[in-house]
């Protein structure tokens, strides 16, 4: 095939900067510092590649996943990303909608431009059954905190992820040099509304602080929803995060938009799981784009994985119509892999078929037991995970 015919390639970034202002693009688009770990996400998975078997028989393909009680179709879930009415006027809703219609579980973020009841309204339109988790900054004042969880839990969300990679907010180059502070007039992260200490109508600024492991316990106590802790990456905390009884992780560097010299997400991933060791469900988002990273970070140990700006490009440049779409699309690419990969079920993905590119691979080639990636140490077993 000629270049000519072969057609331009697939920039969903690309079209997404066509529809936005500069300020606003910057903002979805960007990381902290010089943006390493934000690159190194999706440059981390182009180093693995998957070793297919053959020959393996089976029968119909089922991309099913089950997560914290529920059947999820695919190992796949939204990401919870801020002010979605910037990326296009119908907002979350729309996300919600298309996410549902998709059969993708959504997590909505305490800093979306729509209040939680909205946006599972809108999920619950096109899927009565539709999945939405409520992703929470825990903050310095507990009746704050109590509050949001409340709102959450009378909307109908089924579990709670608290983000804990944001002692501090971290230094975002570009919005620095755009000077992009806020949303501009007209829009408001709507949860942060009428909350405890501020005057009837306005919203309250979203705090980052140094929270600690006693402020995870009081959330424990107040909520009988499940806690999903995101922004793992120290083994040692998720060994402590599980003993003290949360029930799911999410590994994640927050999109490369907080600490620059974190890990890429799939690099982190093995040693977490192996901390892990199955007692809970580990969940991964940072740099997934496609089937095969799917596939990667399953092999690696993720129950299943989270996308957080391919939503904001596909609602940017096509609206709901757009997300569903987009996810559909991932879905598919997914199942595709699965099967190339001589899989019928996500589970039948192991870690001895993750290799690094660049080397012959152990333990054939010159080099075997050496430079063996972390993720071969974690060998799920078929019907290991009891979730
Ligand atoms: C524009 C933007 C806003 C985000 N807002 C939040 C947020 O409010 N809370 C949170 O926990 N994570 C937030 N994240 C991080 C995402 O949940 C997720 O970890 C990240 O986007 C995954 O990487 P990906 O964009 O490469 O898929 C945000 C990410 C982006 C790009």
């Amino acid at each position: 095939m000629t270049g000519s015919q072969a057609g331009p390639p697939h920039d969903p970034a690309g079209s997404a900067r066509a529809k936005l202002r500069p300020e606003h693009y910057d903002y979805f688009a960007g990381g902290a510092g010089e943006e390493t770990a934000l690159r190194e996400n999706e440059d981390a998975f182009g180093r693995l590649a998957l070793l297919p078997r053959v020959l393996r028989g089976g029968g119909d393909r089922d991309t099913r996943v089950s997560v914290l009680g529920r059947d999820w179709p695919a190992p796949l879930f939204v990401s919870p990303t801020a002010f979605h009415r910037l990326a296009h006027s119908d907002g979350e809703p729309a996300t919600a909608r298309a996410a549902a219609a998709a059969g993708v579980p959504l997590v909505t973020g305490m800093a979306a431009t729509t209040a939680v009841a909205d946006v599972v309204a809108a999920a619950r339109e096109a899927d009565p059954g539709a999945v939405v988790w409520f992703q929470l900054y825990l903050q310095p004042e507990p009746e704050v905190t109590a509050e949001l969880v409340l709102r959450a839990e009378r909307a109908g969300c089924s579990a709670l992820v608290v983000t804990v990679d944001s002692p501090v907010f971290g230094r975002r180059t570009r919005d620095l040099r755009n000077g992009f502070h806020d949303l501009p007039p007209g829009l408001a992260a709507e949860n942060m509304r009428d909350l405890p200490g501020v005057p009837p109508g306005t919203t309250r600024d979203i705090a980052m602080w140094p929270a600690g492991w006693d402020d995870l316990a009081r959330l424990r106590e107040l909520t009988g929803l499940p806690l999903v802790l995101k922004g793992v990456l120290h083994p040692e905390d998720a060994r402590v995060a599980v003993d003290r009884g949360v029930d799911a992780l999410v590994v994640s560097n927050h999109g490369g938009r907080q600490l620059d010299a974190a890990p890429a997400s799939v690099e982190a991933l093995p040693a977490v799981a192996e901390a892990v060791a199955g007692r809970v469900p580990v969940l991964l988002d940072g740099g997934v784009r496609r089937g095969t990273d799917i596939a990667l970070a399953l092999a690696l140990g993720a129950t299943a994985v989270g996308v957080g700006r391919p939503v904001l490009w596909a609602l940017a440049t096509g609206g709901e119509d757009g997300v569903r779409e987009a996810l559909t699309a991932l879905r598919e690419d997914f199942e595709q892999v699965l099967a190339l990969c001589g899989g019928t079920r996500p589970q039948d993905l192991t870690a001895d078929q993750v290799v690094a590119r660049g080397l012959p691979y152990p333990p054939y080639g010159p080099t075997a037991g050496q430079g063996v990636p972390r993720g071969l140490a974690y060998r799920p077993r078929r019907g290991e995970r009891p979730w």
